[in-house]
C-alpha cells in the first residue's frame, strides 16, 4: 500500500508545482449557511428563500432532499449542497438499482432550466463520528460509487460533485504538524480522498471551536476566537493563535500523510451558539462568526496554507432548530444567526455586501398572546404539566446558563406554558393545565429572556387543505340552506 501512495504523492507535487507555474494561486473563499429543518415553528420555505436572497447568501447546505425546501430553491440560483442522511446508506451501497432511484427522485426531478442548483451531494453526515461506533463506516465507499454512476448515467457527474462531511473527530494529533486520520480510519480515508481526487471534489470538514471549549474547562477560552491569545500554539516554526487554523491544520497534515495535502477543504459546518450553555450567549456567537469571516476573507490562509483559506465555509446555522435532540447539550436548539422566525440575533457583516443581517420579510405570526402560570392559582401541583409541556415543547433556555434561568420558579412554569401553547398553534385548550394556566395580552418577556409567538405555517400544502375546508364548507352551507 506504501508504493502507490507514494506514487500519488509525487504525481501532486508535480503536479502542484506545474500549477504554481501555469496559474498564480487565487483563492476566494465564499461564505453559505446550513439550513436544517428540525424546527417547532418552520417558516415557510420560500420565506427563508428570500432570506436568503436579501442577504445575499448564494450557497447554502441542507441535511436531506426536502422537496418543500428544494421546490422553494428552485430559480434562485443559489448553490445547493444536498444530504443523504447516514441511515439511507446502508440501502444505496446495497444496489444500483436504489441510488439510480434516489437520484432520479431526489436530484435529477429538481436540476435543469429553472431548476434548483444542486452542486454538491454530501453523502452521509459525519457517518465516522465516534459515538456512531463504525455503524455507517462500511456503507461510505460503496454508497458513493454508486451514487457517482447514477450520476453519470443521467449526465450529471460533471456538474454535480460528491463529497463526505466528517467531523474533526476523525482525526488527531497533540500538535497540527502532526495531524493524522485516527488509525482505523487510515484505510478508509484513503479511498475516500482518492474518489474526491479523482473526480475534483473538495475534502468537507466540520470544525467547532465551542465544542472543544464546552467539553474541557482547561481549553483557554480566547484560543477559541480570532482576537489574538495568551496561550499561542507553538508548532516548530509555526504558531497557532486559534483554535479554528490549528484544526485546519490538523486536517491538512492528515491529508498530506495520505499524499492529499494540496486537497482543497471546505469548512461545511462552523459556528457558535447563543444560548443554552455557560459560553454560548449573543456576544461571544457574535465574536467568533465575525472573527471568522474576517479571518476566511483577509485570504491569510493558515501556516501550513498561507494565502490558500479554505474554498468554501457554511456557517451554523441559519436559524435556531427547536426540535433538534439536546443530548449534545441544551446549546444545540440555538446554533442560528437568526432566531426560528427568521429575526437577526446580532449584528454581523457576512462579508457578501450587506454590512449587517437583514430580517426576514412577511413572516406570519399568530395573534400576541402567550399563556402563563394563573397568578390566583395554588401551583403545587405544576410539576407533571411542566413535564409534559417541556416534553414537547422546547424549555432549553430555563437550564443553567440559558438566557431565562433566573425568571423565578413562576416565570419557569409560565414559561414552559407558553412554550407548549404556541407550539399547540394557541388552541384554548391547551393553555389549560387543569386550570393553572392563563392567556394573556401582555409580553411576559423579562429581559433576554424571550416568551416566543408562534408563526403561522403557511406552507402550500396546508394552504390548500385550509380552502378546501373552506369549499367544503360552503357546498355543505348551500346545501343545508336548499333543504331548509
Ligand atoms: C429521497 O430522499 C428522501 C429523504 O431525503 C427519502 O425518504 C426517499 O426515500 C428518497 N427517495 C428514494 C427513491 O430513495
Ligand atoms: C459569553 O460567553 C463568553 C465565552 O464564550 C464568556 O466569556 C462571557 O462571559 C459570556 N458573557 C455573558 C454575559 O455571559
Ligand atoms: C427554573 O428551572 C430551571 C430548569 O429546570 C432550574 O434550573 C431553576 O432552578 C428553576 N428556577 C426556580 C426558581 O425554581
Amino acid at each position: 500500500m506504501l508504493e502507490p501512495r507514494l506514487t500519488a504523492a509525487a504525481i501532486l507535487a508535480l503536479l502542484s508545482v506545474f500549477e504554481l507555474w501555469s496559474s498564480p494561486p487565487v483563492a476566494e473563499s465564499a461564505i453559505g449557511v446550513n439550513w436544517g429543518t428540525i424546527s417547532l415553528h418552520r417558516l415557510n420555505p420560500s420565506t427563508v428563500v428570500d432570506l436568503l436572497k436579501e442577504n445575499k447568501i448564494a450557497k447554502v447546505k441542507i441535511f436531506d432532499t426536502d422537496p418543500g425546501v428544494l421546490r422553494a430553491l428552485m430559480g434562485s440560483g443559489i448553490e445547493v449542497m444536498v444530504g443523504i442522511p447516514n441511515e439511507m446508506l446502508a440501502a444505496l451501497s446495497s444496489s444500483t438499482t436504489a441510488s439510480d432511484l434516489w437520484v432520479r427522485q431526489n436530484v435529477s426531478a429538481y436540476v435543469g432550466k429553472g431548476g434548483a442548483n444542486i452542486r454538491y451531494i454530501a453523502v452521509g453526515n459525519e457517518p465516522f463520528l465516534t459515538s456512531y461506533s463504525g455503524q455507517f463506516q462500511s456503507y461510505v465507499v460503496p454508497a458513493l460509487v454508486n451514487i457517482q454512476q447514477s450520476l453519470a448515467k443521467l449526465n450529471l457527474a460533471g456538474y454535480i460533485k460528491l463529497v463526505v462531511p466528517c467531523n474533526a473527530d476523525a482525526y488527531e494529533a497533540s500538535l497540527p504538524s502532526q495531524g493524522a486520520f485516527r488509525p482505523e480510519l487510515t484505510q478508509i480515508m484513503t479511498q475516500i480522498v482518492q474518489f474526491l481526487n479523482s473526480n475534483g471534489s473538495p475534502f468537507v470538514v466540520n470544525i467547532y471551536p465551542f465544542l472543544s471549549l464546552y467539553g474541557n474547562s482547561d481549553f483557554p477560552q480566547d484560543y477559541a476566537f480570532f482576537g489574538g491569545t495568551t496561550h499561542p500554539v507553538t508548532d516548530g516554526a509555526n504558531v497557532y493563535t486559534n483554535a479554528f487554523d490549528g484544526n485546519f491544520d490538523t486536517l491538512v497534515a492528515a491529508l498530506s500523510k495520505l499524499g492529499y495535502g494540496q486537497m482543497p477543504i471546505v469548512v461545511g459546518e462552523v459556528g457558535w451558539p447563543t444560548d443554552g450553555a455557560l459560553g454560548a450567549n449573543l456576544t461571544a456567537a457574535r465574536a467568533f462568526n465575525q472573527g471568522l469571516i474576517t479571518h476566511v476573507l483577509s485570504n491569510k490562509g493558515t501556516p501550513l496554507r498561507p494565502g490558500v483559506p479554505p474554498m468554501d465555509i457554511y456557517l451554523f446555522s441559519l436559524l435556531d432548530e427547536g426540535a433538534k435532540s439536546t443530548l449534545p447539550g441544551n446549546f444545540e436548539r440555538h446554533w442560528g444567526i437568526f432566531s426560528f422566525d427568521g429575526q437577526a440575533k446580532y449584528a454581523l457583516n457576512l462579508g457578501l455586501g450587506n454590512r449587517l443581517l437583514k430580517n426576514a420579510r412577511n413572516v406570519e405570526y399568530l395573534p400576541s398572546r402567550w399563556c402563563v402560570a394563573n397568578p390566583f392559582r395554588d401551583l403545587s401541583d405544576v410539576a407533571n404539566h411542566m413535564k409534559l409541556a417541556c416534553s414537547m415543547a422546547d424549555c432549553t433556555t430555563l437550564n443553567y446558563g440559558g438566557s431565562c434561568n433566573g425568571i423565578g420558579a413562576k416565570g419557569n412554569i409560565s414559561y414552559a406554558f407558553n412554550s407548549y401553547y404556541q407550539l399547540q398553534m394557541q388552541n384554548v385548550q391547551s393553555c389549560d393545565f387543569d386550570g393553572l394556566g392563563v392567556v394573556t395580552f401582555l409580553d411576559p418577556s423579562v429581559g433576554e429572556c424571550r416568551f416566543l409567538v408562534g408563526v403561522t405555517d403557511t406552507s402550500s400544502s396546508s394552504q390548500s387543505y385550509k380552502r378546501w375546508v373552506i369549499v367544503w364548507y360552503w357546498i355543505l352551507w348551500g346545501i343545508g340552506v336548499f333543504l331548509v
